[in-house]
């Protein structure tokens, strides 16, 4: 939510900012700008793509070693050229990009509107800037020295709510300050340079040395070197990471999309997930981020996962998982509601929090809260520095790669990987999991990204598919069991990039009310492959047929009931009931793909959604 990128060093900036912005475009992509500094600084900005701001800037001076560069996803204020980051403060002494929301920024607004301060955009950016602008301005009158960075943490010490934040100032063309509460941030260290970035990105390509700032930073950089000092003005020790992400990950590699490269990842991902903790020939299972917590984990008698979106899916397929498997009560939370409404927490109970990015700010709220009652918080994450995956005491990483397309695919199989990995290895030390039947979900876990290959290769099957029920305005998704919370991430999938209406449904619960809105024009996709439900999802598919309904229908290979009613079937591999998901929710994806493509939508890029949501 919001890209950030800064540099500051021998370079000119500009090439840098634009790139790194084109990487972090899906974080955010209804404006962009950048500042340039060459002793004075110049701000372009507009509203559109990272490709708009380029075609503005074409025959303007964009000189300049040391550079910020924004893309927004709109908050406060529509996306317009003026809302667009960066925000100059009235008097021009400083210029600013933010990720985030000031909170109390219409307090602050209307202290600094009795102070004389006049606002161009609607944005609490702006509010911010001006703040910081008015603490350095008062205090510096009579020649008292007061620093730049002096007043950008008097300004946040009045702040309440969450910014990554990236400043110049005009009287210090040669420095850049960050901050950070609560949005992310990190710093790459080159040789006599610095990249700032929401993301590590835009800066793998130029050194693997980074630090990932935390709650209440403030990281002061120029010829100097860096300096790290907290809201306090306590000096912190940078904390150099090393991180392992190659440019060919995060580029399109020959694909249309990133969401296609993403889905046709997935065998790689699963594989990259359960290597290394899973023995095939010993049937051997160590999850070893979760050393430390394992015992209370074997002991514990409730588990709560709390995620959002396509992560609470997820989670639901987890759920499944642990009480079939371990035995342990589990219950799964939208991170949002379980915030807000006062849970009951007792200490010792295992929270689970699952988040793509690590980045979600429900999430991480409701961790802190957790965390506060005394729970035992774990993270399932799929960024290795994340603020999830730093916030929490024990976790276990996904291993995907990093996932650009909005929509998220092999997030979800990996974390369902996981979830399946922790389930058989809590049921077995709890023995409510038998050796047998344990030895048989290893096996067949190995075999499911050869079996998620052999679904891609039906993918123009799909996609002939999908160009007939792309004019559909409604969709509704049936599943049963295990395979209800992928009936959910189907419909999800579907009207994120479509924008087609999708529900997903418990196929018993159809007849309680969605029932009454199939007709001929309807698709319904019904996940309906053999499980001990069988018979009565073949029931739940001729009531659809009875109402004309049109039938997609995800089922075994081989078989034949169903081939007979659906109007169109696309089969995948037998596997254990447990692991289904892992195998029928790929069709889905590629459904939800190529209709999106077939309606001439923006895949990659959906109208109103951002990546990595970080704000509340
Ligand atoms: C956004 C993304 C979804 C994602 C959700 C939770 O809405 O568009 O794809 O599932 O956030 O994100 P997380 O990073 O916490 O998994």
């Amino acid at each position: 939510m919001c890209g950030i990128i800064g540099y500051i060093g021998h370079r000119e900036a500009y090439g840098i900012l634009i790139k790194g912005l084109k990487r972090l475009e899906y974080r955010g992509y209804d404006s962009a700008g950048i500042a340039l500094s060459n002793n004075d600084y110049r701000v372009y900005k507009c509203k559109g793509k990272v490709s708009d701001l380029e075609e503005q800037t074409k025959d303007k001076d964009i000189k300049g070693r040391i550079g910020i560069g924004h893309t927004r996803w709109a908050t406060h204020g529509e996306p317009t050229d003026n809302n667009a980051h960066p925000h100059k403060s009235m008097n021009g002494k400083f210029v600013i990009i933010h990720n985030g929301i000031i909170e109390n920024y219409n307090k602050l607004k209307n202290s600094l509107e009795n102070e004389g301060y006049q606002f161009e955009s609607e944005t609490d950016t702006e509010v911010l800037a001006n703040l910081i602008e008015f603490y350095y301005l008062n205090n510096r009158k009579n020649g008292k020295s007061f620093s730049p960075e002096d007043a950008v943490r008097a300004a946040l010490n009045m702040v309440v709510g969450a910014y990554g934040l990236v400043i110049l100032c005009e009287d210090y063309p040669d420095q850049m300050i960050a901050a950070r509460k609560g949005s992310p941030l990190v710093i790459g260290i080159g040789k006599s340079e610095y990249f700032i970035a929401s993301d590590a990105t835009p800066i793998v390509e130029f050194t693997d040395s980074v630090i990932y700032l935390n709650d209440d930073d403030i990281a002061v950089l120029d010829d100097n070197g860096l300096s790290l000092r907290n809201l306090k003005n306590i000096a912190q020790t940078p904390d150099i990471h090393k991180i392992k992400l190659e440019v060919s990950e995060i580029e399109k590699n020959g694909f249309d999309h990133y969401m296609l490269k993403e889905i046709y990842e997935q065998p790689r991902a699963i594989r990259d997930t359960y290597r290394g903790r899973l023995n095939f020939n010993s049937k051997f299972l160590r999850l070893g981020g979760l050393h430390n917590v394992f015992q209370q984990l074997t002991e514990a008698n409730r588990i709560i996962i709390i995620a959002c979106g396509t992560s609470w899916h997820s989670g639901i397929v987890g759920e499944y998982l642990f009480e079939e498997f371990t035995r342990i009560s589990t219950e799964v939370e939208y991170a949002s509601e379980f915030r807000y409404r006062n849970p009951v927490i007792n200490k010792g109970d295992i929270v689970i929090a699952i988040s793509q990015s690590g980045e979600t700010a429900d999430t991480l709220a409701a961790i802190q809260l957790a965390k506060k009652a005394g729970a035992i918080v774990i993270g399932i994450c799929n960024v290795v520095g994340s603020s999830i995956a730093r916030e929490t005491v024990a976790g276990v990483f996904t291993h995907a790669g990093p996932e650009i397309g909005v929509a998220s695919t092999k997030a979800f199989t990996t974390q369902i990987t996981v979830l399946t990995m922790m389930a058989m290895s809590i049921g077995l030390a709890n023995k409510k999991l038998a050796k047998d039947e344990f030895t048989v979900l290893i096996d067949e876990l190995y075999a499911i990204p050869e079996k998620i290959e052999k679904i891609l290769t039906k993918s123009e099957k799909i996609k002939k598919i999908a160009i007939e029920i792309s004019n559909a305005t409604n969709s509704l998704y049936l599943g049963r069991g295990y395979l209800f919370p992928v009936a959910l991430e189907g419909a999800l999938k579907l009207k994120e990039i479509s924008y087609i209406h999708a529900e997903g449904y418990p196929a018993a619960e159809m007849k309680h009310g969605p029932i009454a809105l199939i007709d001929e024009k309807m698709p319904v996709i019904v996940l309906a492959t053999e499980d001990k439900s069988y018979e009565k999802i073949v029931s739940n598919i001729q009531e659809v047929k009875a109402r004309k309904g049109v039938i997609i229908a995800i089922v075994t290979e081989g078989d034949t009931t169903i081939k007979q009613m659906a109007d169109y079937v696309i089969e995948v591999p037998k596997t254990d009931f447990a692991l289904a998901p892992l195998l029928t929710v790929i069709p889905l994806q590629l459904l939800s793909y190529y209709i999106a493509v077939e309606r001439g939508c923006n895949v990659d890029q959906p109208r109103n959604l951002a990546k990595s949501v970080t704000v509340e």
